[in-house]
């Protein structure tokens, strides 16, 4: 099988995810990376022993290379042009969340990536964790009859400087966006209406809201409860956050990297019924998280499998991202769809 050849785009943070996720395959083949601080990519690149090319200008690196297949690990602000420059030269981008910087730009990537007939996949890599693929499981199952609400906390205290610390809405836009898209991957609703507050806690480092509640109304007439924050000293969840799924028939619980549990009202008679514990079975997965979208991606490219968090499909998270958005500016509820 000829390798799928593929350029980088971005080797900041998050890239050091990245490159072992890329080299450890034999179908793909890393040509070319592109970024703005060529110093900054050459010493990633020798931190992880890769050996490639490194490049400044994307539209010419596309244009000598001709890859299948961009990564872009850009900034969300510089988001849409690299994947409109990408979708013109022809190919296919898997991007890190979010997927743009507002909702027209992820709607005309959508656009464009259908007009190019290319695949435009996001990386929400926490779907690609056994845990959460655990929690859909039971979700899906029905065990837990009809589902009812979900709850989501998440509280850290993460110092960031660079993009983060300049952003209007850090925690919506980039962290929420894991969370919003769990809900949805958990329940396999999406938003129809969507409340939300954003605050500047006391004592933030971050120049825009670092903290927000979001209630929303998913599909089915699923309530969604959900409370972060980047400025939570002490006590503080884990990255993927903690989970509460209520359904008519019992709950689950999903918090600090345990697996899921699940509860279910006993048989007794009387006031209080008693629980019994279901399993929720987690999987083993071949790929876990960058890794596990890129197999996905790879997949996809190769017609073999539908990219299972296309940007179309990504649109309905920034949907609700957008939307908490726009009612915590407006302090109104915000209809959907
Ligand atoms: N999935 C996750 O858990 C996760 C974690 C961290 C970051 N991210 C996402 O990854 C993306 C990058 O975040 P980061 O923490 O690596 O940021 P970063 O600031 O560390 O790195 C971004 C890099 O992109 C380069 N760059 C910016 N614009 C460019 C352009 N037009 N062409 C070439 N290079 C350009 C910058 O020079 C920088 O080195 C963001 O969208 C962020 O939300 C995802």
């Amino acid at each position: 099988m000829t390798p799928l050849t593929i350029v980088v785009v971005g080797a900041g943070s998050i890239s050091q995810l990245w490159f072992p996720a890329i080299t450890q395959r034999d179908d793909v083949d890393l040509v070319a990376v592109v970024e703005r601080q060529p110093e900054v990519a050459h010493a990633r690149l020798e931190h992880h022993g890769v050996e490639t090319g490194v490049e400044t200008d994307l539209a010419a690196t596309l244009e000598r290379y001709r890859p299948d297949v961009v990564i872009d690990l850009v900034v969300p602000a510089a988001r849409h042009g690299v994947i409109r420059t990408a979708l013109a030269a022809g190919a296919h981008v898997l991007c890190e969340k979010p997927l743009a910087a507002t909702l027209d730009e992820a709607r005309d990537l959508v656009a464009a990536a259908s007009d190019a007939e290319r695949i435009v996949m996001v990386s929400q890599n926490r779907r690609w964790d056994p845990n959460h693929v655990a929690v859909r499981g039971a979700v899906a199952s029905g065990v837990l009859g009809d589902l009812v609400a979900i709850y989501g906390d998440f509280f850290s205290a993460a110092h960031f400087d660079g993009f983060r610390a300049e952003m209007d809405s850090p925690l919506l836009l980039d962290m929420a966006v894991h969370h919003l898209d769990l809900a949805r991957f958990f329940t396999g609703l999406d938003a129809v209406s969507v409340y939300a507050e954003e605050f500047f806690p006391h004592g933030s480092w971050y120049r825009g809201a670092a903290s927000a509640t979001v209630s929303a109304m998913l599909g089915d007439g699923v309530h969604l409860s959900y409370r972060g924050s980047w400025v939570a000293e002490g006590h503080q969840t884990d990255h993927n956050g903690r989970w509460r799924i209520v359904g008519s028939a019992g709950t689950l619980l999903y918090a600090d990297g345990a697996p899921p549990r699940v509860e279910l009202a006993g048989d007794r008679e009387g006031l209080v019924r008693g629980v019994a514990e279901v399993p929720a079975p987690v999987p083993v997965l071949p790929f876990v998280h960058q890794a596990g979208a890129l197999d996905a991606f790879v997949r996809a490219v190769r017609g073999e499998a539908a990219p299972p968090t296309s940007a179309a499909d990504n649109v309905g998270t920034l949907e609700l991202v957008f939307a908490a958005i726009a009612s915590a500016d407006s302090g109104r509820r915000v209809q959907v769809r």
